[in-house]
């Protein structure tokens, strides 16, 4: 396929092997409990789903847990790292990033621009120590651009680097978000439909992709998905959230044969 490689060393990895853990998450919007008591662990290599009808609180646990909405109660641990109530980029760099359902506007860009920045806005104000000299940001620089470059190959839209963003297809900028979270070397990506309305040769080709980057590159995802044959065919665990709280959690097969789960979602999922 690509010549991409990634060397993951596991270094930030305590408590076990539990990448991610995140209990009694609450949080309210005006008189509406959106996500109540949201208690979960994400072991380190694995591949999680969740599901849950619209408006389950899905989308805002994903906030909370990144960062981007302050929890009302609970807390939120990365590595054994308490981060609860952080700033999205320091999360990152705990090593959790999450990408969004609705991809960002990127206008002006070209996709290889967009990589860029991607890793500067995700890590912070600056990627580069204040200390370094110009010849060491060349290279640093260098060095992410080639990470870039990787990526986009792996990806298969290297041949798109120098296109305004604008000019990418639905499914080409589900790729894009793909590789722009992969510039940060998270250890845990949290994925908020990353299937979304794209076509099925798209779905097939995007689940290989995150099945490779986990398997041969150790990289741990926690994936939101309406499209349960795509989340089946990838994660070894399944968790149902409806109305906020977590309903059930258990192999792809337990859930989908679940009554509650088959009359209250599967139906009309
Ligand atoms: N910033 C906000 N202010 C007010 N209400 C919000 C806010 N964010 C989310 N909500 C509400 O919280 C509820 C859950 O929304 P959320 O987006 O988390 O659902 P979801 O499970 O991701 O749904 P979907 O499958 O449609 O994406 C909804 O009723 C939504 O309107
Ligand atoms: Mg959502």
């Amino acid at each position: 396929m690509s010549s991409f490689e990634l060397t993951y060393d596991g270094a930030n990895l305590q408590k076990e092997n539990t990448v991610l853990e995140v209990a009694g998450l609450k949080k309210s919007f005006g008189g509406l409990v959106v996500t109540d008591d949201v208690s979960l662990a994400i072991e380190s290599g694995s591949i999680t789903g969740m599901i849950g009808p619209n408006g389950a609180g899905k989308s805002t646990l994903f906030n909370q847990i990144s960062g981007f909405y302050d929890p009302d109660d609970g807390t939120v641990e990365v590595n054994g790292t308490d981060v609860t109530g952080k700033q999205p980029n320091k999360i990152v760099q705990e090593g959790l990033l999450r990408t969004f359902q609705t991809p960002r506007r990127l206008e002006k860009m070209t996709v290889r621009e967009a990589m860029l920045v991607g890793a500067q806005s995700q890590l912070g104000e600056s990627i580069l120590p204040l200390w370094i000299s110009g010849a060491e940001v060349t290279r640093e620089e260098r060095a992410n651009l080639e990470r870039a470059m990787e990526l986009l190959e792996f990806f298969e839209i290297d041949h798109l680097a120098t296109e305004p963003t604008t000019s990418l297809s639905g499914g080409q900028m589900k790729l894009l978000a793909l590789a722009r979270a992969l510039m940060a070397e998270p250890d845990i990506l949290l994925l908020d439909e990353p299937v979304a309305g794209i076509n099925p040769t798209l779905v097939n080709q995007i689940a290989g992709f995150i099945e490779e980057l986990n398997q041969e590159q150790g990289y741990t995802f926690f994936i939101i998905e309406h499209d349960i044959e795509f989340l089946m065919g990838l994660a070894e665990e399944v968790i149902v959230l409806n109305q906020g709280r977590v309903l059930l959690e258990g192999t792809p097969e337990t859930v989908q044969s679940d009554e509650r789960v088959i009359n209250a979602y599967l139906g009309d999922m």
